[in-house]
């Protein structure tokens, strides 16, 4: 399937698609699993009965369907571009944020893309309007939509010149990549004043954003929300007055788990304790280690630095909790024999706060016990610093 970058091309091949003989096609390649070698096989078998440039179609949005197996429970029945894939909110992602639009009379989704966002808002609110300048998009939004028994109105338009009007919420993702290419970071189309400009017009809206954003950028009294999947840092979302809840939050999928600011006392800052905590990148982005450790009774090791410490197991989906063997200066010529005398074996190495070249130093190290363990390249009171850790 052509990108969205040739909406002609790929609006022909939508309709050669969505046609029986398409879907036939389609069902076909759906059955089969097909290994690399196979690939090429079924492809001519099906050339013998079907156009050539059916199957090529097919052959390449069943390549996306099976990518976007990831993102969505249903995308086997879906419909994507591959810049359209790649922007889309995972279905986990979307129906978390989506809970706040619960109730909503009538919510727009600017810039909607192949819908990832749309079939979680039109699911939430009584009434959606999907708005893409993309008339591919739009279309496959409006068919991934239809997939999960959904029908909001749809309008291909400029999202400036869309009518807002009745809406109680407005949700906008805007493009990070133009032409093909991804925008310089930051960078968005429409910009991210433009979408937080939108609380002028419609009291609640929620802007998805990178999670690189320069925090001066949230407008004040708005919310900022990193999510994560996992320990994989997806999106910041900016919410509006009307829609937030706290200042910053830090959200971890698919459980959705939620930590909020625990303000209070400074946080200590010692040497390292025999369990070291190394917080979700949700946490970090959001500027919440600090509550973090108060709600956990840990300490810093580092003023500037983001792991914790505790003498007793820190269990908390907020970060991943690592038994500490020993700690001690960063001495590079004496890490080999130190972990060859704990018998470690396969080596995850994290580096922050430190410079080095984390390939390198795995080459150099060539442990070959049994024991898999994490070497920590840090800092502890602004000291190079190394610590040698276990799962816990
Ligand atoms: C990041 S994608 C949206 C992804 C979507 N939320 C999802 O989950 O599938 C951005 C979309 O914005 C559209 N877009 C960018 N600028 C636009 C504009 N000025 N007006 C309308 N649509 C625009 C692009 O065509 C693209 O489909």
């Amino acid at each position: 399937m052509p990108t969205s970058e040739q909406p002609e091309r790929g609006l022909a091949n939508l309709d050669l698609l969505t046609t029986p003989a398409g879907q036939a096609v389609l069902a076909e390649l759906a059955d089969t699993e097909m290994a690399a070698a196979a690939e090429l096989r079924v492809a001519e078998a099906l050339r013998r009965r079907y156009p050539a440039e059916l199957v090529t179609a097919a052959l390449a949005q069943h390549e996306l369907r099976r990518r976007a197996r990831a993102k969505f429970s249903l995308a086997g029945e879906m419909w994507f571009t591959r810049a359209g894939l790649e922007q889309a909110s995972s279905e986990a992602v979307a129906r978390h944020r989506a809970r706040r639009y619960a109730g909503a009379a009538r919510v727009v989704d600017l810039c909607c893309g192949i819908g990832g966002d749309l079939v979680a808002l039109a699911g939430a609110a009584t009434a959606a309007l999907a708005v893409d300048r993309d008339p591919l998009h739009l279309r496959m939004a409006a068919l991934n939509a239809a997939v999960h028994g959904l029908e909001p109105e749809t309008l291909p338009a400029d999202v400036r010149d869309a009518p807002l009007q009745p809406a109680d919420a407005v949700f906008v993702d805007p493009a990070r990549r133009s032409g093909g290419r991804r925008l310089r970071a930051g960078d968005s189309e429409p910009p991210l004043d433009w979408c937080t400009a939108l609380a002028e017009r419609v009291a609640g809206v929620a802007v998805k954003a990178a999670p690189g954003l320069d925090r001066g950028s949230v407008p004040p009294g708005w919310e900022v929300e990193f999510v994560a999947e996992g320990r994989d840092l997806k999106e910041a979302v900016l919410w509006s007055p009307a829609l937030r809840g706290a200042p910053t939050r830090a959200t971890l999928l698919p459980a959705g788990d939620q930590l909020l600011a625990n303000p209070g006392g400074p946080v200590d800052c010692r040497a390292p304790g025999e369990y070291l905590l190394d917080p979700n990148p949700a946490v970090t982005r959001a500027g919440l280690v600090e509550d973090l450790a108060r709600r956990l009774g840990a300490w810093k090791i580092d003023p500037m630095i983001a792991f914790l410490s505790a003498d007793i197991p820190l269990r908390t989906p907020f970060g991943r909790t690592l038994r500490v063997l020993e700690h001690g200066p960063w001495r590079e010529k004496d890490l080999a024999a130190r972990l060859r005398a704990h018998g470690i074996g396969a080596l995850d190495i994290r580096r922050r706060g430190l410079a080095g070249d984390v390939d390198v130093l795995r080459r150099k190290l060539r442990t070959t016990g049994r024991t898999p363990a994490t070497l920590v390249m840090t800092r502890v009171d602004d000291r190079p610093w190394a610590l040698i850790c276990v799962e816990d």
